[in-house]
């Protein structure tokens, strides 16, 4: 018998949900390795602490439109400083859960580097400096991902940053210029334009958040501009360099003509890239694709017993992903039927308004050939969209024509980030429009909506 029946690298959302669930309801003897805090890019440098910052943008601009509602407020200031604190505050806070539930469920937690030296044995380089070896049946690895940077030249000068050192800064900039309009891109975007600093967008394809749908991408656009943030699509980025006033300098093409703008700070999120660095032993090799690592539909790799889990597989890097993958591979450890449906992943950007997508963009299920409509209601007429002042976007499904199957959603509104699981919902089960209509969804909310975009065309 091995020492542990399960070793999990990395205690991002991936793998410290999947070693609580492991030891918890599997009983399995687990360990879970960490070399920096718990809660990963997750909790320490993405969703939570953007969340976080975002939480206070939105109060400082709801704050200062307070007069719409009949309310006032003098003065209205914010202190960055503050801010920071309290996301720490958030953060320690959730860090500390964690831990405390890793203690209940009994899972072993490490600190240090975990490094695969054959598929039963991990080695751990602790970091107060000693080194443990642990034997055991399974591996997951959990390792996430790292910021991509391109190699533009300058981009290591000072000022220039990615969202791990953005999200630290106690000082906005004044200027921030984002290369790159994913979704790292435009959250920043709507934290800065809502603190009122200048903000410029840049991005090289010709549309921002180019993986959506269209009609999103356009709209965040065109919300965008309207809030004050400057975006150029299409835009190539050649060189970052330091300016005669102590300020950077970033020079880009657009339309093939050159263009510099001036910026206090550069903000670079053009992707991430799986982490793998110092995780295999020189002996130990799995397969891997352009630096992810490569598994089959129940998150094993080409190695048996060892499986990989969230953004260290590519795709869709993200923290619900990674979960889902997680309880997918225990169950398949277990010899269990996968518990989650991974065919419907839900995406959400948290701009003002927010949004929210699941399956098919009815674009994508052309180009599959899928025989498709699309319909569509803006929340203008929605009773708690109008009462709460947020008149503003739609709810688009998306449909197969003959049988009214829902197979995608999109969503540009208040609480996009809620509603889109009932779409997930509809899609796993493959519920029709009249299937989604057939249900009563109380008065006055946001989710009424859903009930007159899926009003049957029949
Ligand atoms: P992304 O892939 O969403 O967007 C990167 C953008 O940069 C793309 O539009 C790309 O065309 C552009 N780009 C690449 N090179 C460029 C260049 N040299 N000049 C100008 N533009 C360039 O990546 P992002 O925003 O860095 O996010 C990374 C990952 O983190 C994504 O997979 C995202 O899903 C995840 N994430 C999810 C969040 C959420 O669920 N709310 C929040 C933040 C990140």
């Amino acid at each position: 018998m091995r020492e542990f029946d399960l070793v999990v690298i990395g205690a991002g959302p991936g793998g410290y949900e999947t070693a609580l669930e492991g030891a918890g309801t599997y009983g399995m003897r687990t360990v879970l390795i960490e070399k920096e805090a718990l809660g990963g890019t997750c909790l320490n440098h993405g969703c939570i602490p953007t969340k976080t910052l975002l939480h206070s943008a939105d109060m400082y601009r709801q704050m200062q439109q307070c007069s719409r509602f009949g309310l006032q407020a003098q003065t209205v200031t914010f202190d960055m400083g503050k801010i920071q604190d309290r996301k720490t505050e958030v953060l320690d806070s959730l860090r500390s859960g964690i831990a405390l539930m890793m203690k209940q469920k009994k899972v072993e937690v490490l600190k240090g580097s975990g490094r695969i030296l054959d598929p039963h044995t991990v080695q751990v380089n602790l970091t107060g400096g000693e080194s443990r070896t642990l034997d055991t049946e399974y591996i997951l690895i959990a390792t996430g991902s790292k910021a991509a940077v391109p190699p533009i030249p300058g981009a290591d000068l000072p000022g220039v940053v990615t969202s791990d050192e953005l999200l630290e800064k106690r000082e906005l900039f004044r200027h921030l210029l984002i290369i790159g309009g994913g979704v790292i891109g435009m959250e920043f975007a709507s934290v800065y334009r809502s603190f009122g600093a200048q903000v410029t967008v840049l991005e090289a394809l010709p549309r921002i958040i180019a993986g959506l749908d269209k009609e999103l991408s356009q709209s965040l656009k065109m919300q965008m501009k309207k809030q004050g943030a400057v975006i150029c699509t299409g835009a190539s980025v050649k060189e970052i360099r330091s300016s005669a006033n102590g300020e950077l300098e970033c020079v880009y093409s657009e339309k093939e003509e050159l263009h510099v703008l001036q910026a206090d700070g550069i903000l670079i999120c053009t992707g991430r890239r799986p982490y793998t660095e110092g995780l295999f032993d020189s002996r130990f090799t799995l397969e891997t694709e352009r630096g992810r690592i490569v598994t089959d539909q129940n998150g094993q790799t080409s190695v048996p017993g060892v499986y990989a889990i969230g953004d260290v597989t590519g795709g869709m890097m993200l923290a619900h992903a990674a979960t889902a993958m997680g309880r997918n591979a225990l169950a398949h450890m277990k010899g269990a039927a996968a518990p989650v449906s991974l065919d419907a992943v839900p995406a959400c950007i948290y701009t003002d308004p927010e949004i929210a997508s699941v399956g098919l963009s009815l674009e994508q299920a052309k180009e599959k050939g899928i025989h498709a409509e699309s319909r569509k209601v803006v929340m203008s007429a929605n009773g708690k969209t109008v009462l709460s002042g947020q008149e503003r976007g739609f709810i688009k499904v998306v449909f197969e024509k003959e049988t009214e199957r829902v197979i995608g959603a999109q969503m540009m509104c208040a609480r996009a980030s809620d509603m889109i699981s009932e779409f997930a919902m509809a899609i796993v089960y493959g519920f029709t429009l009249r299937q989604m209509y057939s249900v009563i969804r109380p008065h006055p909310t946001f989710s009424e909506a859903i009930t007159d975009a899926v009003a049957s065309v029949k």
